[in-house]
């Protein structure tokens, strides 16, 4: 556990800093790696839209205000920013429509984390944290893949919360499972940006440091006087990694002839996970992990090769990482069937430690964003994925069988929430005694219930109908003449089989999230500049704006609140981006303030009294879109104040927000704090280039000298214990 402390004045390197290709390529695949649409054409684009509408000059000057009023010159990181802020943050209104009563917090940016007035943020877990028995500490001057493996890792993304004992409430013990993404090379390592070839400057050992810095990990957290700490030792912490983690491939395209390798000729087993994104958690306590971007780790080419076709859709070739130099399963004209192992669901039990993870094929083949689930009527799974690239498709997957329910932890006369506790040695104790028997009959019958179900796709009508596709081989277009010669070919092209199937192409589905207490579904879309040129598919009802930088937000309604139905209704919520400008096109409710109001949202989550929470990602467009660093804020959907946002936290510079999630009494919101110092740091004012190891924009969270900036984990609670958002 560790408290956060105001940083000192940063350090300003007395010559501009010149940026290697390695670390431009490295920042820019972190910065957004979904630019290149694939569907329908494989046409290169650039950041066209925002460097011809907005120059440097221009966003250097504050071209949409924010950043106006502040001095250019001499600002050091972590003063307050060179923005418009009010010196007191604005006062929730007495006629605020929301049922949320923080006051805001102020636009801006700079280098460390900002939380609404009356809440703490603290620090709960860093990269290069020892989480294993026997880590070493961090110590970013000698990476080691062994130091690595032991420690949490890099990029924290979807953060899951498992209350223990399991089937309890518990909201002050519990496990977090949290998704490690992506690493980048340029701010991890020391050195490369003075080296002459900085890509010949990545050795083996750093490339397996990536790789085992990738994954994700469970982590035993527990809250003693207000305040959460690490449990040291904890038998359920646990690494996976990229490099040594075993995992299982299960379902429909197990052992298809594609997705065998030399390696693994069964096409059963492969070696770790790549690019999780956000996730989701079963009602029978595992940890479900999305494979987002895998494609970024592929080099070569494949010219003639039969999966020519199938990895174009995906984006492939266009390599960011220089892994196929040292692994030659990460070369495709060595391995060609390798990347059809990745791009998939992986389902992690953190109560069966000796149990590989599962990669279930059911769900689908592509660059799913999440996985978040809710249990239908009828008791089937439901699913929800989007997959993440401009003018890709929304989808569901809905279980064959029903879920068998954990049993309910029996009143405890202490007013505990759960029936039991955990000795120091951490063995589970319940007071009734067939508890384990009866959690493990449960548990078992839902093992593999993730290899059983329908996969859909979204087609979202101008009326505001939505049909749900069921992407069914032999069905429809799916058959032999299309390529499609089983169910494993539907599912490891699930983009082609959608697209035959006339799927909505969608403006980059983000997370999906089903809200359990009004039966409807939000679905983020970040943004797509691309609509209605050079091929690429025209505006339509739900995707209205040609070139969007900003985003909406969707709510679906299920036919008669059956999520399994093939049916239902969307509504746009909101339509993102700065309301005082009508050439953003933004729509929000009149109660939005200037500083509620956001761009490009990604991540969500809902708290328990059904309230809609919004985590952003503009990537390195933030001095553009928003002018202010990403953040959490909450999105009103019922009521008059209906599409009225507020800010509630900010990251520092250069971070993206992701995995905002909330323990089940609603008292404590963990959030991710994604690559800080990363992201459009060209444009901060007094910084003004790119970071690296040696000079990022911020040394957040430890601003000590020496120690880079670091993805973490914070743990935000309200200073008098209630109950997040009021
Ligand atoms: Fe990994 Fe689509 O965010
Ligand atoms: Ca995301
Ligand atoms: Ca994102």
């Amino acid at each position: 556990m560790l408290t956060s402390q105001p940083p000192p004045h940063g350090r300003r390197h007395p010559e501009a800093l010149t940026v290697s290709a390695l670390d431009n390529a490295k920042l820019d695949s972190a910065t957004d790696p979904d630019d290149i649409p694939v569907n329908p054409t494989s046409e290169p684009c650039l950041d066209d839209v925002i460097q011809r509408r907005f120059s440097r000059r221009d966003l250097l000057r504050g071209a949409l205000g924010a950043l106006a009023a502040g001095p250019l010159a001499g600002l050091a990181a972590g003063t307050a920013a060179a923005t418009a802020e009010p010196q007191q943050p604005a006062s929730s209104s007495p006629d605020d429509p929301t049922r949320f009563d923080f006051p805001e917090i102020p636009r801006g940016v700079d280098a460390t984390h900002h939380v609404a007035p009356g809440y703490s943020a603290q620090v709960l877990i860093r990269w290069g944290d020892p989480l294993l028995p026997g880590a070493p500490p961090f110590d970013p001057q000698r990476p080691s893949a062994a130091a690595q493996r032991r420690q949490f890792g890099y990029n924290n993304d979807f953060i899951g919360y498992i209350p223990l004992p399991l089937g309890s409430s518990n909201s002050e013990h519990g496990l977090l499972c949290v998704n490690h993404e992506y690493t980048n090379t340029g701010l991890m390592f020391p050195g490369l940006a003075d080296a002459e070839d900085p890509a010949a400057a990545l050795t083996r050992a750093m490339v397996d440091t990536e790789l085992a810095a990738h994954g994700g990990s469970v982590v035993e957290i527990h809250k003693v006087g207000g305040q959460w700490r690490l449990v040291p030792d904890s038998r359920f912490n646990r690494r996976i990694d990229a490099l040594t983690t075993p995992i299982r491939i299960a379902g429909p395209a197990a052992g298809h002839p594609r997705l065998r390798t030399r390696a693994d000729p069964t096409g059963s087993r492969v070696i770790g996970t790549l690019n999780n994104c956000a996730g989701g958690i079963t009602p029978w306590g595992t940890y479900l992990m999305a494979e987002e971007n895998f494609h970024l780790y592929f080099a070569g080419s494949l010219d003639e090769h039969p999966e020519q076709r199938n990895y174009a859709r995906c984006g492939m070739p266009a390599p960011r990482y220089a892994w196929a130099e040292h692994h030659r399963r990460f070369d495709l004209n060595a391995e060609p069937n390798e990347a059809n192992r990745f791009g998939w669901i992986v389902e992690m039990d953190p109560f069966d430690p000796d149990a590989p993870p599962v990669k279930r094929t059911a769900l689908g083949r592509f660059k799913h964003e999440g996985a978040e689930c809710i249990v239908n009527g009828d008791g089937r799974l439901v699913i929800y994925s989007g997959d993440d690239q401009r003018f890709e498709y929304l989808y569901k997957f809905v279980t064959e069988g029903t879920v068998t329910p954990l049993p309910e932890p029996p009143a405890d006369p202490t007013g505990q929430t759960f029936a039991g506790r955990i000795d120091a040695a951490g063995q589970v104790h319940f007071r009734e005694q067939d508890m384990h028997r009866r959690i493990a009959e449960a548990r078992a019958a839902n093992r593999d219930l993730l290899d059983s179900g329908t996969l859909y796709v979204a087609r979202l009508d101008a009326d505001g109908g939505v049909q749900w596709l069921p992407l069914v081989h032999g069905q429809g277009p799916l058959t032999a003449e299309n390529g499609f010669n089983a169910q494993a070919d539907v599912l490891i092209e699930t983009r082609r089989a959608a697209t035959l199937l006339g799927a909505t192409p969608m403006d980059r589905p983000e997370d999906v999230e089903p809200n359990p207490v009004t039966g409807k579904v939000y679905v983020s879309l970040t943004n797509n500049k691309h609509r209605g040129k050079d091929g690429y598919a025209d505006i339509d009802a739900a995707n209205p704006r040609a070139e969007n930088l900003w985003g909406q937000v969707l709510e679906l309604t299920p036919t008669d609140g059956d999520h399994a139905a093939d049916t239902a209704r969307w509504d746009l919520l909101v339509r993102a981006g700065d309301p005082t400008d009508p050439a953003v096109g933004a729509h929000w409710n009149p109660a939005t303030t200037e500083h509620g109001w956001f761009a490009c949202p990604d991540n969500c989550a809902v708290d328990p009294a059904g309230r809609l929470w919004i985590a952003t990602d503009q990537g390195g467009g933030w001095p553009v879109t928003s002018g202010g660093a990403d953040g959490v804020y909450a999105l009103e959907t019922e009521g008059p104040g209906r599409g009225t946002a507020r800010a509630f936290f900010r990251v520092p510079v250069g971070a993206e927000m992701c995995g905002p999630r909330f323990t089940p009494d609603g008292r404590t919101l963990f959030v991710a704090v994604q690559h800080p110092a990363a992201d459009g740091t060209e444009a901060y004012p007094g910084f003004e280039r790119s970071s690296t190891f040696e000079y990022p924009a911020t040394r957040w969270p430890d601003f000590a000298d020496g120690i880079p900036p670091r993805p973490s984990v914070v743990a935000i609670t309200r200073d008098d214990g209630g109950e997040i958002g009021g």
